[in-house]
């Protein structure tokens, strides 16, 4: 578990870096968090971290971004107009689950139950220059 206060931007990229070597081998990540609490701003912080050339402002009704890497895919799910676990069955989110690619959930309520391990993160908005992340592994099997 750990536990980071985020005072500028420029600290976001820092602070990917030191979770990717804190989740390890786990490639699923959860971030909760409110509107504009910054899970999206990690998150772009993360797939640059993870060497993603373009991160290009992928249309905001996709449910599920895909950024090329040179380790795969990674992929950017935002689930907040997601309103039941069956939205999720139906778009096929359990097979993006099998293929273990780093995959960052925003907006996780609905797709808990259906994670094994996981690297939970929980974003919260202090200041308008200051934010904090905390975060913690939960093992489990789904
Ligand atoms: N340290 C900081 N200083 C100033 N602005 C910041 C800082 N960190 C983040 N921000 C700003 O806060 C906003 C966070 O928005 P972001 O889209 O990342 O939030 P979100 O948690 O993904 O929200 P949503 O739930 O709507 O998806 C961005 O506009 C970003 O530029
Ligand atoms: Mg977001």
């Amino acid at each position: 578990m750990s536990n980071h206060i985020i005072t500028s931007m420029e600290d976001w990229q820092k602070l990917a870096a030191t979770l990717l070597k804190e989740a390890g081998e786990t490639h699923l990540w959860t971030l909760q968090g409110n509107l504009g609490a910054g899970k999206t701003t990690l998150v772009k912080a993360l797939c640059r971290a993870l060497g993603v050339k373009t991160l290009v402002n992928s249309p905001s009704y996709s449910l599920i971004h895909e950024y090329p890497s040179h380790q795969g895919p990674i992929y950017h799910c935002d689930f907040h107009r997601i309103s039941s676990p069956e939205e999720l069955l139906q778009i096929g989110f359990e097979s993006y689950l099998e293929k273990s690619y780093y995959t960052f959930v925003e907006w996780p309520k609905h797709a808990y139950h259906l994670l094994g391990n996981y690297f939970k993160l929980k974003v919260a908005y202090l200041s308008p220059t200051q934010r904090s992340v905390v975060a913690h592994h939960v093992f489990r099997q789904p």
